[in-house]
């Protein structure tokens, strides 16, 4: 197998977990690397430090599957895997049929997404030498989950940045385009090939459950870019009288109407609208709402996007406090780990010290526990969100 030197002082972080080993930091080859194939990772001396993949073309150089020298990486590893992330799952009582199987780095596969969507499953891969393993991988979602299907979802960010020939389509059994799932009490109409991500922002199932505790019958509510009607849904469950949903995407909203209607609500008005242009109007008409959640997509796809995506998280947070009414509830989420807590922290005081409203911390939710984040990685804590009431 390849042998892999790394340079002198890299050893620590990779005796300590983190499964990653950047292009720079290579000291030398055993030969010249073939892109995805697999490598053992070694000190600058000689020392095994793990097992992984290699891509040269890329920043991420290496990343590693195991950090046991008796654990070498093999099909059987994968499917091993494979088989505890879904253990995991079945013991996180998430309350729907619907979870991340597989979060790449999380369940130590990186490269490797898995949503499953009742007896379908969607599939990702991120990185090239994961990719090597795919009939691997489909073979244990097989044996693991007995889906109906099996879809996979073009990634093209790793198809511009790794090299990998992306597929989207059925590769398992047939995959109806609109599936019903169920979270908590109620039901998502997912569509899987149109739908952003996998279909599904699976990840924010504990936020949407806990926006339930502050929603009281007869509130008013608004959740600002609303997508298929995650928090809308779940505030007009509650007993909300009035609640806007504001997306862009006509798609998501169309999907969201159906959602209300599949679940026996009504009463839901849909805005397709730039959230910016609609907070702005509500907060020129003096509106006020009990609940505001406002759940943007990632303004900051790189380190250099965040001073930009800073002012637009301030905008969103001046807006949100303003039209919140003294007592009521605001909610502001990161889903980029370059605008970290400490972020969303900073941008809410100015703008609390800008609109002259004071306001108190009532919770902090993140990512669901089926979206697992490593210890030594705090970029993979990327979705964080903070809970304030007007005071
Ligand atoms: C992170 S998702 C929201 C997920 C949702 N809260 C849920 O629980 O399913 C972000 C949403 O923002 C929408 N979006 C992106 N840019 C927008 C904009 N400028 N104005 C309004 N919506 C926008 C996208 O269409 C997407 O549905």
């Amino acid at each position: 197998m390849l042998q892999v030197r790394v340079k002198p002082g890299i050893e620590d972080r990779i005796r300590g977990f983190f499964p990653w080993v950047y292009r720079a930091e290579i000291a030398s080859l055993s030969r010249k690397p073939k892109k995805g194939e697999l490598v053992v990772v070694r000190d600058f001396g000689g020392k095994f430090l793990g097992y992984g993949y290699i891509n040269p073309d890329v920043s991420i150089a290496i990343r590693i599957l195991s950090f046991d020298k008796e654990e070498p990486v093999t099909p059987e590893l994968i499917k091993k895997r494979i088989r505890e992330a879904y253990d995991y799952r079945k013991r996180l009582y998430i309350n729907s049929n619907a979870f991340r199987l597989i979060h790449s780095e999380g369940d130590l596969l990186p490269g490797l997404i898995v949503d499953v969507y009742g007896e379908y499953a969607v599939l990702e891969f991120t990185t090239y030498g994961m990719n090597r393993f795919r009939e691997v991988v489909l073979e244990a979602l097989v044996e693991t989950l007995r889906p109906k299907g099996i879809y996979e979802k073009a990634n093209l960010t790793a198809q511009k940045v790794e090299g990998i020939k992306v597929r989207e389509g059925p590769v398992y059994g047939e995959v109806p385009d609109e599936i019903v799932i169920w979270e908590h009490d109620l039901k998502y109409l997912i569509n899987i090939p149109e739908g952003q991500k996998t279909g599904f922002f699976l990840d924010q199932r504990n936020a949407r459950k806990f926006v339930r505790s502050l929603v009281e019958p007869g509130d008013r509510c608004l959740d600002v870019f609303c997508h298929t009607g995650g928090f809308a849904l779940n505030m007009k469950k509650m007993g909300a009288d009035e609640v806007i949903a504001v997306d862009i995407s006509e798609p998501a909203l169309e999907v969201g109407r159906k959602n209300e209607e599949l679940n026996g609500l009504s009463g839901i008005e849909w805005v397709q609208a730039n959230a910016f242009d609609y907070l702005r109007e509500l907060d020129r008409r003096g509106e006020k709402f009990d609940v505001v959640v406002i759940d943007p997509p990632s303004f900051a796809k790189n380190k250099h996007a965040v001073p930009n995506a800073l002012r637009g998280y301030k905008e969103l947070c001046v807006r949100g406090l303003r039209i919140t009414r003294q007592g009521g509830y605001l909610a502001i989420f990161s889903c980029s780990f370059h605008i970290t807590e400490q972020h969303l922290l900073e941008v809410l005081t100015q703008a609390s010290y800008d609109v002259r409203r004071q306001v108190r911390v009532i919770a902090k939710t993140f990512q669901d526990k089926d979206h697992p984040w490593i210890l030594q990685m705090p970029n993979t804590l990327y979705l964080k969100g903070i809970w304030v009431e007007v005071v």
